[in-house]
């Protein structure tokens, strides 16, 4: 394990300004996104959609990293050139999905398990040889109004996370461990609180028992934030406090930084509330920035439709999103920027 390589690719995904555009949608879940645009998901149309992000003028200001799927990792732009290699010709260091989805937990209705440890280790080197630098592994926790998630599925889910995270860094490559409490369902906002804690003390325990170096790992949580039918919203202000004092009770300072996903956000409220919490007026031990999917991309597939002719528009609309974002990870996003 090379700590020093490990420490460096971290701290640089979570340099000043800057976060991670997570473009490693499976083919099943593309589908869906292209689904929306009424545009098919063929291996071209998928090619050419990644080329339109990863070509963005600009976006190296604001974007360290992109996570790849298996597929795109293989892919190259129009001239002929490797995404990752692409990608590193502009600055941004290029990661790698490597789990294979949530399962049902057997004997735990309504939880699930991620898969993907057999032959991760062989993957992982052949990963490395294409380029990439950085790993992502997600857990998927639901919460219902009973009994899930069980105790049982935190700690399976908790105990995959850390296998994973060890076998990347003896490759030499920075685990992302995503532990993410889905927004899914009616539950309020002190029930995400609760149960993003379990997971995260779950997760630490587990990867301390692996022996996983703490200094070269990136963790990306959901924010603590209730679930999309709670007919109690919440405010940025609110959204910002509980993330982070959640947070601070759990997850060591030992972390570089803390990446975000947007788990069905809007693209506006991932960026106010990553903002509130920059915002604060209190020290972060951690850099808390973002690694968005949804809510990077979904204002780049409504402008470009599938279409050539929309695609300086659906470059310019995904600048914006990035730019915005780069501000928020300073505390100084306001909504005005939004129509400017
Ligand atoms: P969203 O930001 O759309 O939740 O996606 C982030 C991600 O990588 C999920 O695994």
């Amino acid at each position: 394990m090379n700590i020093d390589e490990l420490k460096s690719v971290a701290e640089a995904i979570v340099a000043k300004q800057k976060g991670i555009l997570a473009a490693d949608e499976s083919n099943p879940t593309i589908k869906k996104r292209f689904d929306s645009i009424e545009v098919e998901s063929t291996e071209e149309n998928r090619r050419r959609y990644r080329e339109i992000l990863f070509t963005t003028d600009g976006i190296e200001r604001y974007i360290s990293g992109v996570i790849l799927f298996d597929e795109t990792l293989r892919q190259s732009s129009r001239d002929g050139t490797p995404f990752a290699r692409l990608l590193s010709s502009r600055g941004i260091i290029p990661g790698i999905k490597v789990d294979k989805g949530a399962k049902a937990l057997a004997l735990y209705p309504g939880n699930k398990v991620t898969e993907g440890l057999d032959g991760l280790r062989d993957r992982l080197a052949e990963y490395k040889q294409l380029g990439a630098k950085f790993a992502k592994w997600r857990a998927v926790i639901e919460i219902d109004e009973h009994e899930v998630p069980s105790a049982y599925a935190i700690r399976a889910n908790a105990h995959a996370l850390a296998r994973y995270a060890a076998l990347c860094q003896e490759a030499d490559i920075v685990p992302i461990v995503e532990p993410e409490v889905l927004m899914d369902g009616a539950h309020d906002i002190d029930r995400c609180e609760k149960v993003t804690s379990q997971m995260l003390e779950a997760l630490f325990t587990e990867l301390n028992a692996h022996g996983v170096l703490l200094e070269g790992t990136l963790l990306k949580p959901n924010m603590v934030i209730p679930g999309m039918k709670c007919p109690h919203q919440a405010s940025a202000k609110q959204v910002a406090e509980a993330s982070v004092r959640c947070l601070r009770r759990h997850v060591p300072a030992a972390i570089p930084g803390i990446v975000f996903l947007s788990g069905g956000q809007s693209a506006e409220d991932a960026t106010d509330n990553l903002n509130a919490m920059n915002g604060m007026d209190v020290h972060h031990p951690w850099q808390l920035s973002f690694s968005y999917g949804r809510a990077l991309q979904a204002p780049v597939l409504a402008t470009w439709k599938g279409r050539e002719s929309n695609v300086a528009e659906a470059q310019r609309a995904f600048f914006k999103r990035c730019q915005l974002n780069g501000l928020a990870r300073e505390g100084i996003y306001s909504h005005k920027m939004e129509n400017s």
